[in-house]
């Protein structure tokens, strides 16, 4: 009647096997970098989501923190933790979806790019645990420089012979949703109702909102055409000023990268109609790169959507955006192939 502490853990964690083996019909999610500013919130974010049934938890320091803390929360996800690279392949192995803000973020006056000579290595190591671990896995990329992390990913894996485009994804919903806050702000409606394509890359004038192209349907003076377009591409560096040295958007992001993460969860699941800009391997310009509209389906990355009609705005936009990001996409595959 009153079990002694060590059958009660015994109980405890036969009964969370059974829930991570049983077939519940959650996935099974890696966060490597979990330990940090973004970390720590996605991990208690996707501890929220009901489509996860195990969450692994990976970080090179302070992950058992973390872990204990993320699993006293009363929703379903099994939840573990791994330290280290002597543990990366346990935190991989068998996992569905893999999502990595592993990395140094920037501090004021740094571009993303100052990021590459750190993050570049980061990004290389992880993802070669991946090739090795989970080759199926969907694998969504936050860690900066985006531009380059994701074709450095690709190179690692076209190396390891497991390179499927469809499941390479860089992160760029944190620019989505910004533009939809601040283009709500400027017409008075609610953030919720309105929905900007941002396409291009992840860092400056390679973000590229399609400000023609808003639902619902609206116009901008050239004036707020300029200060929105500007806006967005800055809202990066407009926190990373705000924070003074202390880090980058980690709340925001982390917010933006489960919403990202649940729509790639959904697809996995097989629902229809699952639609979000992603950086992703594409021939919708000539580069091998590029972030714009995709479906998402069960094997990741299932339609890439053309750019649609483009204003003149837009159409000298993209040319400044493909300039720098043939540049940053070169970096990435070329520190793979050094
Ligand atoms: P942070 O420094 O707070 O956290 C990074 C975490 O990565 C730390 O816990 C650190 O221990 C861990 N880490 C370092 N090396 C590792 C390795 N080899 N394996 C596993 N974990 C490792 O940084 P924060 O603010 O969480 O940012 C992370 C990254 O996300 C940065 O590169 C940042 O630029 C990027 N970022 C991307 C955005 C996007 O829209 N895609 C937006 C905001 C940030």
């Amino acid at each position: 009647l009153n079990p002694s502490p060590s059958s009660h853990q015994m109980e405890g964690l036969s009964a969370a096997n059974c829930r991570a083996k049983g077939g519940s019909p959650g996935f099974k999610v890696a966060i490597l970098g979990a330990a940090g500013g973004i970390g720590q919130p996605l991990a208690m974010l996707m501890k929220m989501n009901p489509l996860v049934s195990v969450l692994h938890l990976y970080d090179v320091a302070n992950t058992p923190g973390v872990t204990a803390d993320i699993s006293h929360m009363d929703t379903g996800a099994v939840v573990r933790g791994f330290l280290g690279p002597q543990q990366l392949e346990d935190a991989l192995t068998g996992m569905d979806l893999v999502i990595i803000p592993a990395g140094v973020p920037r501090k004021p006056g740094m571009t993303r790019d100052d990021l590459f000579n750190i993050n570049a290595g980061i990004v290389k190591t992880l993802c070669e645990g991946i090739a090795k671990c989970c080759p199926k896995a969907i694998v969504n990329i936050i860690s900066n420089p985006v531009n380059s992390t994701v074709p450095i990913a690709a190179e690692v894996f076209k190396m390891a012979g497991t390179f499927d485009p469809r499941r390479l994804l860089g992160v760029t919903m944190l620019d989505v949703v910004r533009a939809n806050t601040f283009v709500a702000e400027v017409l008075g409606l609610d953030p919720r109702e309105v929905d900007v394509p941002v396409v291009g890359g992840h860092a400056g004038v390679t973000i590229l909102p399609l400000l023609s192209q808003i639902k619902p349907p609206c116009s901008f003076t050239p004036a707020e055409t300029e200060h929105l377009t500007s806006r967005i591409q800055n809202g990066g560096t407009e926190v990373v000023e705000a924070k003074a040295g202390a880090g980058s958007a980690t709340l925001s992001m982390a917010y933006a990268a489960v919403k990202f993460a649940d729509a790639c969860l959904h697809g996995l699941r097989g629902d229809a109609a699952i639609i979000q800009c992603a950086f992703v391997s594409s021939q919708v310009t000539e580069l091998p790169f590029f972030a714009s509209k995709v479906r998402l389906g069960r094997s990741g990355v299932e339609e890439i959507f053309p750019l649609g009609p483009l204003n003149e705005y837009e159409r000298t936009g993209l040319e400044k955006a493909k300039k720098e990001l043939a540049t940053s996409i070169q970096k990435g595959v070329g520190f793979v192939k050094k």
